[in-house]
């Protein structure tokens, strides 16, 4: 159940109830793709970097180790041994982007998958199924997303037949939820709005999906190669026909300043691996824009990433030393960028969450962008 708090202009400063804790937003969700943050994160270390909510693949458990195997063992919460909110991606984008030779019908998909070759179809009943298996807190739609740059008609086509796939995914949840031996029979269900850049396509899908009184809401389709300014103007023009009163989740975005853009639009819910991937490569965020620690100039830099963090890596180590782990390495390098990459993130949600019951975000959100190189004065 969401409470909404508090609406600055658009943006929202909500609370949602799940039965693994609630959930302050607007929120950040850490990204461990195989119940695994990459970068040799561990579940004790996201209590540390103050991440509220952990997601995961569908299609990545389910065709590695298995969501029946990990539902013998208990659920996913027991098996990484996560007792916070889990969010769980259905599958269909991660099919679109990673498998091999997969053909859309009406029923589902039929794919490859990217480990062994093993032909596997998901339709929405199967995605349901997988989720329910796996136990997540949240489960998300199956649906498809189609490239930025479709045609219209086939965007029409395609988001027809994610909306007759939501309906599918909303009887098979009910089902799975009616059945006593379910891992976590509250499990909740966020549609997805798609349309690619056709604002009255993303309209009338927001208007047909709002019906079904989902627990919550995500924007789909975005950043995969439209321009910023596009993602703006779609989220300007669709989340008002989402409910003010259910969270709103912008898929797989972003950077600071798409995060700063969508908080003021009315999201609630993040996702990017940027923060991680970035740290796996040396690339760290601090409030003055990121920095490249391969750089020479931090050879001998013995003050930590960013003076006064609070992250596990800040307090201990200094960018020299980060710096060497990186250029041998030394897998403890990049554990310490991811480390404070997610902590800087998670960080920022909660000045949002601060900005926002203050009622200063638009100043907050000023400020961040000028300190961080976004913006001129
Ligand atoms: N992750 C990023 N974008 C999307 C999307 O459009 N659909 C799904 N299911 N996951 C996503
Ligand atoms: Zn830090």
């Amino acid at each position: 159940m969401y409470e909404l708090l508090k609406q600055e202009g658009r943006a929202k400063r909500g609370v949602f109830h799940t039965v693994h804790g609630d959930i302050q937003t607007p929120v950040f969700m850490n990204v461990g793709t195989v119940a695994a943050i990459k970068g040799a994160v561990s579940t004790e270390d996201l209590e540390q970097i103050k991440c509220q909510v952990e997601l995961s693949n569908t299609y990545h458990l389910h065709v590695r180790t298995g969501d029946k195997l990990i539902r013998e063992v208990g659920g996913l919460h027991k098996f990484m041994s996560w007792n916070r909110p889990i969010l769980t991606d259905s599958g269909g984008f991660q099919v679109f982007s990673l498998a091999g030779l997969r053909k859309i019908k009406e029923e589902g998909v039929y794919f490859h998958s990217h480990i062994d070759g093993a032909k596997i179809f998901m339709g929405p009943e199967e995605s349901m199924q997988i989720q329910s298996n796996l136990g997540s807190t949240i489960a998300m739609a199956f649906d498809e997303c189609p490239p930025a740059l479709a045609e219209r008609k086939y965007v029409e086509d395609s988001v027809a037949r994610t909306t007759r796939w939501l309906e599918r995914c909303k009887n098979e949840m009910q089902r799975l939820n009616g059945l006593e031996d379910t891992v976590n029979r509250h499990q909740m269900l966020f549609g997805i709005n798609q349309g690619a850049i056709y604002t009255d396509i993303r309209i009338d899908h927001a208007k047909r999906i709002s019906e079904l009184d989902l627990d919550g809401y995500a924007v789909g389709g975005l950043a995969v190669g439209e321009t910023h300014e596009e993602m703006y103007h779609v989220l300007d023009e669709t989340v008002p026909y989402l409910p003010v009163n259910k969270p709103i989740y912008l898929m797989g975005v972003g950077t600071p300043a798409n995060i700063l853009e969508g908080v003021e639009r009315g999201i609630d819910f993040f996702d990017c691996v940027y923060p991680s991937r970035n740290g796996r490569h040396g690339h760290v965020y601090t409030n003055q824009g990121k920095i490249n620690l391969f750089n020479q100039k931090y050879e001998k830099d013995m003050r930590p990433i960013e003076e006064g963090c609070g992250c596990p890596t800040c307090r201990r180590y200094s960018r020299a030393y980060i710096r060497h782990l990186l250029k041998a390495k030394e897998m403890l390098g990049m554990r310490l960028c991811v480390l404070h990459n997610l902590y800087f993130y998670n960080t920022m949600m909660e000045e949002i969450r601060d900005a926002l019951d203050a009622g200063n975000f638009a100043s907050y959100k000023e400020e961040k962008l000028y300190s961080m190189g976004q913006i001129n004065r």
